[in-house]
């Protein structure tokens, strides 16, 4: 059992409740693998995605998640609904309770908007990623790609190359890691590490090498120019020739290091495509893992008897 009916980040979950989430979805991830990818626990449930900002992965694996549990799945579209008309998001909110949701998943440019629904909603809300702040579907998945990988989360040393400021997948990723006893290192220029981030238990790194030297899953993250104002990179071109996920720097690694991306990808940029697509990746393991992930998350909050 979950002790909130939401999920809205990490950094409130327990270490049990993390494992809880990870070995529901095992059980779906075998759903997954059947031929026919369905089973009913959410039938007569349904789940509305708000997405305020841009999304392949997480909106379509919600979608295919909630479906998969035969829950009815609604995909507000923000750009033709009343928000363009002024309405504020949390009357947004209400009026889709009110139509008959059960579950609301919510991206937002803003860092704390699902936290400020929550307060005022009787249904349970989904954080799909606020701002800067946290990604924690992104996070879970990324620790169930690992656990699959390697026999213990504990005692490993995971590498985050990056957008460390920007990012809510790094946020989200080092409370779960720490949680699970992982050692996590953050590389990333000094113009990209937001203050305080030691108080989180990371280790800091400026030079990728240095920082990458043993590590059982290198994680490069994206740079996310929509959310940065001038002045944090000299150029790209300058970006991946420090900071860059390469080949050669993957040398530095374990052998049996893991590669991974939350995407979207910038190839050139912060990974290079030999190192995507190469036989240490996951990445597209991620994606797919992502799926059960969010049946699991669905499953546990929907209020259904288990
Ligand atoms: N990782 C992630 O959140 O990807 P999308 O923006 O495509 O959902």
């Amino acid at each position: 059992m979950l002790k909130s009916k939401h999920l809205l980040g990490i950094k409130e979950l327990t270490p049990e409740e993390i494992y809880h989430i990870l070995d529901t979805a095992s059980g779906f991830k075998d759903v997954l693998m059947r031929d026919i990818k369905k089973v009913p626990p959410l039938r007569g449930k349904t789940v509305v995605s708000l997405f305020f900002e841009p999304s392949t992965r997480t909106r379509t694996s919600f979608a295919l998640a909630a479906k998969r549990l035969s829950a009815d799945d609604v995909n507000f579209s923000v750009s033709s609904s009343s928000v363009v008309k002024g309405e504020s998001i949390l009357d947004t909110a209400l009026t889709i309770q009110s139509l008959g949701a059960d579950l609301m998943i919510i991206r937002h440019s803003s860092s704390g908007v699902p936290h400020y629904l929550s307060r005022s909603l009787n249904i349970s809300v989904v954080n799909a990623g606020d701002g800067s702040n946290e990604h924690p579907t992104q996070a879970l998945l990324d620790l169930f790609t690992i656990r699959s990988h390697k026999k213990d989360i504990k005692g490993l040393e995971v590498a985050i190359i990056g957008d460390i400021a920007h990012s809510r997948v790094a946020k989200s990723n080092i409370y779960g890691l720490t949680k699970l006893g992982a050692r996590v290192r953050v590389i990333c220029p000094p113009t990209l590490m937001p203050a305080g981030l030691e108080k989180l238990g990371a280790d800091v790194f400026h030079n990728i090498d240095e920082g990458i030297k043993g590590a059982d899953v290198v994680m490069a993250l994206r740079i996310q120019l929509e959310r940065q104002s001038k002045g944090f990179l000299p150029s790209l071109k300058e970006y991946f020739n420090l900071y860059g996920l390469t080949g050669e720097r993957m040398k530095l690694a374990k052998k049996d290091a893991i590669v991974m991306h939350p995407g979207p990808m910038n190839r050139g940029v912060e990974i290079a495509s030999d190192v995507a697509d190469g036989p240490q990746s996951v990445i597209l393991e991620q994606v797919t893992n992502g799926i059960a992930v969010r049946m699991a998350v669905l499953y546990l909050l929907s209020g259904v008897k288990q």
